[in-house]
Formats: C-alpha cells, structure tokens, sequence
C-alpha cells in the first residue's frame, strides 16, 4: 500500500494512511514521512496503538529523544505522561492535586519545549486512554501567521530574539515551581522566526513559554507576543483533534502551536504519552551562533 496524505486544512495537517507504523519502516516510507512534517506540519494517524517500547522505536527514528526532567510523572524516562491516571495506583489523580495543577499548563497555547536551550523537532503523543467527550488537542499554524504579516512587520519580525521560560508559563497557569525545579530551566534564547531548512518557509517560535522579547522594554515585548499569539490562534484557524484510541499525531514544534482541552477529569480517565525529539542540529545555524554570541558577550 502506497502512504497516503490528505490534507487536514489549507495551512497545515495531513491525515496519513497507507503505513503500519509499529512493522518496521522502509527508508524510503520514513523519508517520505519526515519531508510531510516539513510540509504539513502536523500529521495525523489512525488506528496504530504502540506500546512504549514501539513508541521509543518509532521516535528514535526521527532524532534524539529529550529524557523527561522535573515535575512530570514520567520524568527520568523518554516519556512525557499527560495524564489524569496516577502513574503508580493507576487511580484517578484528585483534581486538586499539585500535578493537575502542574497539567493545566497545557491549556495555553504552546509549543513543546521552547523552554530548553535545545529546542525541539517535533513530538509524538498517542491516545492509550480517551475520555468520551472533550480533552481534545487543539492546533495552529505558526507558518501561517508569519506568512500572513506584512513584508514590514515580517522584516522586524526577522530580526528579534524571544527569551521563553518555564516559570513564566506555569505562572500564568497559577503553578509555582520551588526554586529547585526553577533552576532546572533557566530561561532561554531563540530566534523568534524559525527557518525551516528543507522548505525554507518561516514560522514563529511564540506561545505561552514565550516571556519577552530581547532587549526590548518588558511592557513593549509582552505586547507583541501577545498581539502574535492573538492573531495566530483565531478559532477559525484552529484544527481540534478528537482523540481515538490507538491514534499518533506528530508536531512540528517549530511551526505549529498546541494546546489541551478540558474533559471530565474527575470521572473520566484520559491517558496520553508523548515522547519529544530534540533538534541539536539548529544550535549550528548561524542564527543560534549569533545569539550564544550574544548570550555569552
Ligand atoms: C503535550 C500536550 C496536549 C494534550 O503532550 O505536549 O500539550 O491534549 N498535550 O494532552
Ligand atoms: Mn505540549
């Protein structure tokens, strides 16, 4: 069977058919698979449940995996758990409980791990356990809202740095880290539009890591972000992914934002495993140069 890609929306995303993730892929299968993340940004799979171990397999092939640090439940794995199912008892994790708080990070518009020095490529998260209604994963196209600035807005655009930190997002969420977790991930640098090698098309590294912009004054730099983010994720640009079980969605972390979105979690277990995979090779581009320059003048 040939893969198969149909789009999801004139932007962004693909739904992909054609392909057995978890047998083994060809070269050329997973060739063709890494050139339509560069194209589509989100790619969309049906009916492929793994297990972890297939999950860490399939993963590997598209770059270094980032290990899970802090206060995830799967730190110290290749796991990032989102999750309202204790990972010891298998019980459902009492609303109240510090790492629901820590969840309800995902809720804002985001993109995985902007908040490392290393950013990311992409994440892979599949549903092992969907509740009936809600906790949908919800995307929008940073490519797009960069293509859709003007050419003045965009030449200014092209020349800033965006410092994104962690203690800022989960702040905004109302969850404080204890200054040991802080110090796990001191605020970071990165250019604010990204340039995809393969395409060459632009995106824009924002979302609710995003703090400020570098060397602009504090009020001047959270406006701007906030005005990008704003028009980045008008609802009708927005792809809402109902989960089944056994689906895979894979990210571009460079090009497109995600959040979550609410369900039942007090009686409604909803268990979902992403792994993320690292993009070192970006520190190499003269972009990231210029800033470790800047960082360490
Ligand atoms: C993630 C994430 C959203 C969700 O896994 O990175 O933000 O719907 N998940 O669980
Ligand atoms: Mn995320």
């Amino acid at each position: 069977m040939a893969l198969r890609f149909d789009p999801i929306r004139p932007e962004f995303g693909a739904r992909v058919s054609g392909v057995t993730l978890t047998l083994g892929l060809s070269a050329s299968a997973f060739s063709e698979l890494r050139r339509a993340l560069d194209e589509y940004s989100v790619l969309v799979f049906a009916d492929q449940p793994m297990t972890d171990a297939q999950q860490i397999d399939f993963s590997r092939l598209w770059g270094p995996l980032e290990p899970t640090k802090g206060v995830n439940p799967a730190s110290g794995t290749f796991f990032a758990r989102q999750s309202n199912v204790d990972i010891a008892t298998g019980t459902i994790i009492s609303p109240s409980d510090r790492r629901m708080d820590y969840q309800r990070g995902n809720y804002q518009w985001h993109a995985d791990s902007t908040f490392k020095r290393v950013p990311s490529l992409c994440s892979i998260l599949t549903a092992r356990e969907v509740p009936a209604e809600g906790g949908n994963t919800e995307f929008v196209s940073t490519r797009a809202a960069y293509e859709a600035q003007t050419e003045d807005e965009r030449r200014e655009l092209d020349s800033l740095t965006v410092e994104h930190d962690f203690s800022v997002s989960r702040g905004r969420v109302g969850f404080k880290f204890s200054p040991e977790e802080a110090a796990i991930y001191p605020p970071v640098w990165h250019p604010l539009v990204q340039t995809n090698p393969v395409t060459g098309r632009r995106s824009l590294l924002i979302g609710a890591h995003a703090a400020a912009i570098v060397d602009w004054p504090e009020e001047k730099g959270a406006a701007l972000l906030a005005d990008l983010l704003d028009r980045a994720t008008r609802p009708e640009l927005v792809y809402s992914h109902r989960w089944q079980v056994g689906d895979v969605v894979i990210w571009d972390n460079r090009a497109v934002l995600h959040r979550a979105t609410a369900y039942d979690n007090v009686n409604r277990r909803r268990l979902m495993q992403r792994t993320t995979v690292s993009n070192p090779a970006v520190l190499e581009t003269p972009a990231y140069r210029q800033i470790e320059a800047r960082r360490s003048a």
